[in-house]
């Protein structure tokens, strides 16, 4: 079958990797994707949001399964879009329509489900223009560090970790009085701080029955150590060692279970990945946040690990028939790191030369911020390259993965060395 992936990075990357190695892919289409997604299947040169677009290169080239990588044509309703189309809502999307996508498209929204369903999260309340005062008053009785949420969707900026009430307070006002994040921030969530070590654990569900998928974790900060400012990942492993079974049955009875029962209960239709972003306080996961998509680099690290037809999967959400569908998963160890532009996460130049993509012999490559120029491969993006190793063990994975990253060479280029080494005991 003809199969379209929606999106650009380096998840989208792993996606088409794993859809082009199943028997069921006759021709993949991935739009926009970026220089190293044509070794998959054939870019097409169209934007995510335009829906129109997508619709009619679906019907003119026989699409039989559409897959959305990034969360914001979800939250924006392609699904819908093609569910509302008389000629194209037979063709399954995999990814929740809007009203599920909710979920990562506001964080009031999401902690109000989880308040609903019982399911573990740090204490929180919402406020508004109209109740700035009420806020911050709220906030002086709070006990720090404090952590403020733009309701709506920030480019992963939204969320602030305030160590004073100061500090806390100013970014309130600032939030909802001064629009800091425009619309997205008329909304704040005031949460409580959570202790412990963050985990990632994602779940494909058709919206009856539900796998879960290899758990990660992810680097998110610039600089080795964890420092500097947040980036969208600078590097991920599956899994994560402390993620033993223990944990894991308690992720799936407490948090799992009664997501998915809860969005049966809300009359909620959901078809795709759901990304629980968990923090363990001692052995007990409590959910920071839901995305309604993989994570990246997560992805990068994680569908490596699936040994099972990925497409086979993928139609188990479409036809509602996952709980007949096997997933099998390597007893491997995947190790991700990220080349990222000088400059990420604040400003950087694209257009950089890339050599030494040749030496990459024993990791995978999955190109994320790049693009062919005149038969030269360019950065065109913060995080550029996604380099992933997957061996016996983390340490293997980690130092083949590293030295790979050492391999290729473009002006400015930047990557953590430290990425997993924390997780060696
Ligand atoms: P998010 O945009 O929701 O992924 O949040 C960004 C990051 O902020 C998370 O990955 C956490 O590291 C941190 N964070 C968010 N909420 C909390 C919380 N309640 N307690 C501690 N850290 C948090
Ligand atoms: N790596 C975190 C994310 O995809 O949101």
């Amino acid at each position: 079958m003809n199969i379209l992936l929606i999106g650009s990075g380096g998840r989208e990357s792993a996606f088409a990797y794993k859809i082009s190695q199943s028997p069921r892919n006759t021709q993949l289409f991935i739009a926009p994707g970026n220089a190293g997604t044509e070794t998959y299947g054939k870019n097409i040169n169209i934007k995510v949001t335009d829906f129109e677009a997508i619709g009619r290169f679906v019907i003119e080239n026989d699409i039989k399964l559409v897959v959305v990588g990034p969360e914001e044509p979800l939250v924006k309703g392609i699904h819908d879009f093609f569910l509302n189309n008389e000629q194209l809502h037979k063709i399954p999307v995999i990814g929740p329509q809007a009203q599920g996508a909710q979920l990562e498209g506001s964080k009031d929204f999401s902690k109000q489900f989880m308040l609903r369903h019982r399911i573990p999260t740090a204490h929180s309340r919402s406020f508004t223009k109209d109740s700035l005062q009420e806020g911050l008053a709220y906030l002086a009785d709070k006990q720090l560090p404090i952590v403020l949420k733009a309701d709506g969707l920030a480019a992963g900026k939204g969320v602030l970790i305030c160590a004073t009430l100061e500090e806390a307070k100013k970014e309130l006002k600032a939030m909802l009085a001064d629009a800091k994040f425009g619309a997205a921030s008329s909304k704040v969530v005031i949460e409580d701080f959570l202790q412990g070590i963050e985990l990632s654990v994602f779940v494909l569900t058709d919206g009856k029955d539900y796998k879960i998928l290899p758990s990660a974790k992810d680097y998110k900060r610039i600089g080795e150590g964890d420092t500097g400012l947040n980036t969208g990942g600078m590097g991920s492993v599956s899994p994560v060692p402390f993620a033993d079974d223990a944990f894991l049955k308690k992720v799936e009875d407490r948090i799992v279970i009664p997501t998915i029962e809860g969005l049966k209960t809300d009359g909620i239709p959901y078809k795709g990945f759901i990304f629980i972003g968990l923090m363990n306080d001692d052995g007990n996961p409590y959910v920071i946040e839901y995305n309604v998509r993989m994570g990246d680099p997560e992805t990068e690290s994680v569908l490596p690990r699936i040994e099972s037809d990925f497409v086979e999967l993928l139609l188990g959400v479409a036809e509602e028939n996952l709980a007949q569908k096997t997933l099998k998963v390597s007893e491997k160890t995947a190790a991700t790191v990220m080349l990222v532009s000088g400059g990420y996460p604040g400003t950087y130049e694209n257009g950089k030369t890339i050599t030494g993509l040749e030496n990459i012999k024993e990791s995978i490559l999955f190109h994320a911020g790049t693009t062919l120029s005149h038969d030269e491969v360019k950065t065109a993006g913060g995080r550029v390259l996604a380099v992933t190793a997957l061996r016996d063990n983390l340490l293997d994975a980690l130092q083949q993965a590293t030295a790979d990253a050492g391999r290729i060479f473009f002006d400015g280029k930047n990557f953590r060395r430290d990425i997993g080494f924390d997780l060696i005991d």
